[in-house]
């Protein structure tokens, strides 16, 4: 470790003996003989320690000591003292000096002295560096994969981590788009900062904008007395992460923008402005670029959160990491659930294979979780996993339909089939076409194309 030491002395002489005693390799020793041009020094090297004299011509010590502390907290400052004045000495303690030498002290008494204040701040900067490193590792979500689609858009996250641009992570639900944002804070150097997370439609837009921006005192009825801090004051130093944008109204929208562009925000009531540092990520599973043609998201802020976009794939599309997957869920449930399962049987694993999950890997862990909470013996079989995700994701009541095979009418029963099958995907999918089309395993247009057959939008 090395250290830069400071000496302010308005004697030549000391400062040149002290630097003579102290400077060695591990430490480099710097001079000045005012305050004026110890400033300078302090304003351009970053100063371990200053050994300051406490008469600086008729510059009073103690006031210069106070200065220096006010600036720099963080300065360890040992005192130099006439011989015998110990009143000063006292003094200098009492307002934070670390420690104080009697002016022509013995040479090894001096660099005794500072070696003891040096071994203090080497013991607090090696605790910090731990503590950080400490952060760093226990926050560091674990993403499991082996897929090069998703190590590639691991690497793109660690690119984007060592700059400060805004970030978009778009994917499916339950793709993992919450752990890349975890991933991206926890490796930036905002990683001590806060990471605050608001879901934009998780709330009513009234209270995503008094939770982001924070309102001044009697800004509107029903305002707390003293005014709320909001979201964005709260990131300060650290990571926003608005989940969800494509659910943030036009209105908001646009404040957001002017954060992005500023760096500062208006709080509800007021008309000054606040400055923030604060890295921005955002996330969703809509398709913004759509919406953006369709005039339903602000395509200035589009382009602002594009800067550095990440996407997820499905799952079904990198299935090389199903088994990794499953068998992480597996071992997170014996400890949690206090089981022992080892194995998964031949079938299932090509069963979770070439299943389509449309919930993507928070479905597969739902039901490693639920097939585990059941399981006695220590191998995972087809039956175990197949009985909860037919429950799943195919509620009885509307997963059965029949069809007389005595034709009416010379009817096309396959195509009435078909129909009802549609029907019931985009039931069990509350209308959305693209989970509609992986339940059934075909691609969207393939379904648009049904629907369009068989006249389902009218009727739906
Ligand atoms: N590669 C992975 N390794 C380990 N766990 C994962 C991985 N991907 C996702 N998960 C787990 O799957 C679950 C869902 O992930 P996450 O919440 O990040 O998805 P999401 O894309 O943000 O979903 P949503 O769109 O619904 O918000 C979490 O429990 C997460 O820990
Ligand atoms: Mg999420």
């Amino acid at each position: 470790m090395k250290f830069n030491v400071l000496v302010i002395d308005d004697e030549q002489l000391v400062c040149k003996s002290i630097k003579r005693i102290l400077e060695d390799q591990e430490k480099q020793v710097f001079t000045a003989l005012n305050y004026p041009e110890a400033e300078k020094i302090l304003k351009q090297q970053s100063i371990d320690l200053v050994l300051l004299d406490y008469k600086l011509g008729d510059q009073d010590g103690l006031f210069v000591l106070k200065e220096i502390r006010d600036q720099y907290p963080d300065l360890s400052i040992i005192m130099i003292t006439a011989h015998g004045n110990i009143d000063v000495a006292v003094e200098a303690m009492k307002y934070g000096a670390y420690d104080f030498i009697q002016k022509k002290e013995d040479p090894e008494f001096i660099r005794l002295s500072v070696e003891r204040t040096l071994d203090n701040l080497r013991l607090k900067k090696e605790v910090e560096e731990l503590k950080s490193s400490h952060i760093h590792n226990a926050c560091l979500p674990r993403i499991i994969t082996v897929s090069k689609a998703m190590q590639s858009t691991i690497d793109l996250a660690r690119e984007f981590a060592k700059s400060d641009a805004t970030v978009l992570v778009e994917g499916e639900t339950g793709t993992g788009k919450n752990l890349i944002v975890e991933f991206v804070h926890y490796n930036s150097y905002r990683f001590n900062g806060q990471l605050v997370t608001i879901n934009c439609s998780a709330l009513p837009s009234e209270l995503i904008e008094s939770e982001l921006f924070g309102y001044e005192e009697g800004a509107f009825t029903g305002a707390r007395q003293k005014g709320k801090q909001g979201l964005i004051e709260q990131a300060n130093g650290g990571t926003l992460f608005l989940d969800e944008i494509s659910e943030l109204v036009p209105d908001l929208q646009t404040k957001l923008l002017h954060v992005l562009e500023k760096n500062e925000f208006y709080r509800i009531g007021s008309v000054h402005p606040t400055k923030v540092d604060v890295r921005f990520i955002a996330a969703t599973n809509a398709n913004l670029e759509d919406m953006v043609n369709q005039k339903k998201f602000r395509m200035d802020l589009y382009y602002r959160l594009n800067i550095a976009a990440i996407q997820i794939q499905p799952l079904r599309s990198r299935n090389e990491d199903i088994l990794p997957l499953t068998k992480f869920f597996i071992d997170e449930f014996n400890s949690k659930l206090n089981k022992s399962v080892t194995d998964i049987s031949g079938d299932a694993k090509i069963y979770l294979k070439t299943a389509s999950w449309p919930g993507n890997v928070r479905q597969l862990r739902n039901l490693i979780e639920r097939t585990m909470l059941l399981k006695k013996d220590t191998l995972l079989r087809l039956e175990d996993i197949i009985s909860p995700l037919i429950k799943s994701i195919h509620p009885p009541e509307t997963s059965l339909f029949s069809i007389n095979l005595n034709a009416e009418n010379g009817e096309n029963l396959l195509h009435k089939a078909e129909k009802q099958l549609i029907l019931q995907a985009l039931n069990i999918s509350d209308g959305n076409v693209s989970r509609a089309s992986q339940l059934l395993g075909i691609p969207r247009t393939t379904l648009n194309f049904y629907i369009t057959r068989y006249k389902i939008k009218e009727e739906s």
